[in-house]
Order: C-alpha cells, then sequence, then structure tokens
C-alpha cells in the first residue's frame, strides 16, 4: 500500500523550512505542501488563543489541498497547539515538540536538559512536561533567544554581534551542567555550530527538525502512507504558499533548500475559517 498525496507542512514564516529540508533529505519521494505564515510571524511573542486561531486557519487551507499527513513545523504553534488540534482533525498531525524532547531523554547522561525556545515556547512549559512525562527525574532547564529569530532572518549566521548575543543568552545554561540542549525554536538549527561553540564539546544538540523527519516517516511507514519511489533522476513536486512577501522567502528557502523554488503563491490565510 502507498499514498502519493502531498504532506502538509507549515510554520510561522520561513523557518519552518529547516524542518522541510530534513523531511526532503529523509524521506525523498514524499511531496509537500509548505505553508509559511509570513504575514503572521512571529508567533512566539503571541498568545495561545491567537496561535491556535491561525492553526486552526492554516490546517483548514492544508486540507484544501488534499494533504495525507500534516506536520506542525513550528515549535510555537506545536507547543501551543498540538495537543488540542490533534483531537480535531481526521488526518495523521505531529509537531516538532515531542521529537526534540524524545530524543533529548534518550541523549542525556546526566539527567539535566537545557531548552532554548521563542518565550511562547519557553513560558508554555511543553518541552519541561513531555520530557518529565517520558521521565520525571529530569532537570529542565529553559531560556527564551529571541533575538536568534531575527539574527537568522538577516543571514547573521557566523556574525561576532550573533556570537556575542549567544554568549550571553547561554551563559545561564552553561552554569547548570547541561549535557544536552535542545534547539527548540526553527531558527536555531541555522546557528548550530555557533551554539555549539558557545556550549562547548561535552554539551549534546538535540536538532527537533531532525528528529520529526525521522518520527514522520516511521508514522507514514505504520499506517501504510509512504509515497511509491520517485523515478531516477526526477525530484517530487513540492508546492509553496505564504500569507505575504512570496520574493523574500524564496531567497530564503532557495538559500537552505536542496532543490530551487521556482514559485511560491501568495494566499489570503484569513479567509480560511477556523
Ligand atoms: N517558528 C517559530 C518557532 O519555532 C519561530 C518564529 C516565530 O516566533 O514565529 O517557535
Amino acid at each position: 500500500m502507498s499514498d502519493n498525496r502531498p504532506i502538509g507542512v507549515f510554520d510561522s514564516g520561513v523557518g519552518g523550512l529547516t524542518v522541510a529540508r530534513e523531511i526532503m533529505r529523509q524521506i525523498p519521494d514524499e511531496s509537500i505542501v509548505y505553508f509559511g505564515d509570513t504575514a503572521r510571524v512571529p508567533y512566539g511573542t503571541k498568545s495561545q488563543a491567537t496561535i491556535l486561531r491561525f492553526v486552526r486557519q492554516i490546517i483548514h487551507f492544508l486540507k484544501t489541498q488534499d494533504v495525507k499527513a500534516i506536520v506542525i513545523a513550528c515549535n510555537t504553534a506545536s507547543a501551543y497547539a498540538l495537543d488540542i488540534v490533534e483531537r480535531e482533525i481526521d488526518l495523521p498531525i505531529i509537531g516538532v515538540v515531542k521529537p526534540g524532547a524524545r530524543t533529548a531523554v534518550e541523549t542525556t547522561k546526566n539527567g539535566r536538559i537545557g531548552v532554548i525556545a521563542t518565550d511562547a515556547t519557553i513560558n508554555s512549559g511543553m518541552y519541561t512536561r513531555y520530557i518529565q512525562s517520558i521521565s520525571p527525574d529530569m532537570a529542565v532547564f529553559g531560556r527564551a533567544c529571541p533575538l536568534f529569530v531575527p539574527l537568522v532572518e538577516e543571514g547573521m549566521l557566523h556574525d561576532f554581534v550573533t556570537e556575542e548575543i549567544a554568549n550571553r543568552y547561554l551563559a545561564d545554561l552553561k552554569s547548570q551542567n547541561i549535557d544536552t540542549l535542545i534547539l527548540g525554536c526553527t531558527h536555531y538549527p541555522l546557528l548550530r555550530s555557533l551554539i555549539g561553540k558557545c556550549m562547548g564539546p561535552k554539551v549534546q544538540l538535540v536538532n527537533p527538525a531532525y528528529e520529526t523527519a525521522v518520527s514522520l516517516r516511521r508514522m507514514l511507514g505504520e499506517k501504510d502512507l509512504l509515497a511509491d519511489p520517485i523515478p531516477a533522476g526526477k525530484t517530487p513536486q513540492h508546492r509553496f504558499f505564504v500569507s505575504d512577501g512570496a520574493e523574500k522567502f524564496e531567497i530564503f528557502a532557495n538559500s537552505i533548500l536542496p532543490y530551487d523554488i521556482r514559485r511560491t503563491r501568495v494566499i489570503d490565510i484569513e479567509g480560511y475559517e477556523e
């Protein structure tokens, strides 16, 4: 059994492309319909009620694209909305928080885990809850790093300013003797080398984007939803949608994806019901 319909992947903007990239690498036969909510980004400073409304509208849009499964490729939206919307829809849906939490528990040796993320994700306490639901004795230390998102979007991945800010943000975590750090925001894997340098070689970095693609593959396999193999030399048809600024989105996408995007469509996401 196979299913060649696309997978719906969405985020508040460009960040979820780090998750789309992992899906393209790990399950290259799958096609993706990506939606980036570029008109309403950032989600990391918004309330749960607002994020839930946005997420329901996006799911409604993705269902019009005949997707077979949905990935919430945004930590903030996963933290605030996944537990609620998974009870409302009839499609398999996963987020990025649970896979990241599970891997951190498997990775740590001393039971001390750090999480860096947006203010909203840290305030939701979701990473701590998932980690301690797997292993109640784990100590979890959260730190919001709000400036990392605009720095990544400005392309300042190897800049001394970013390094200085990272040193300040991560100083508290360094003093907590953590041995594992979750990069709990879509943009942070793009700062992996800088964060790794700052934390030192004894701290393992967990990238929820990578773990989410692993979980997605497993879930599609279990439900007989994997696509047929693509003929050699061909690539799957991915489709990209945003709520604003298609050109800027494409420039960012083409700097990180293995394929060049040739067309991004702008849709009126407010036109989709909750
Ligand atoms: N995609 C968001 C996340 O992973 C970061 C950007 C935002 O605040 O919307 O939490």
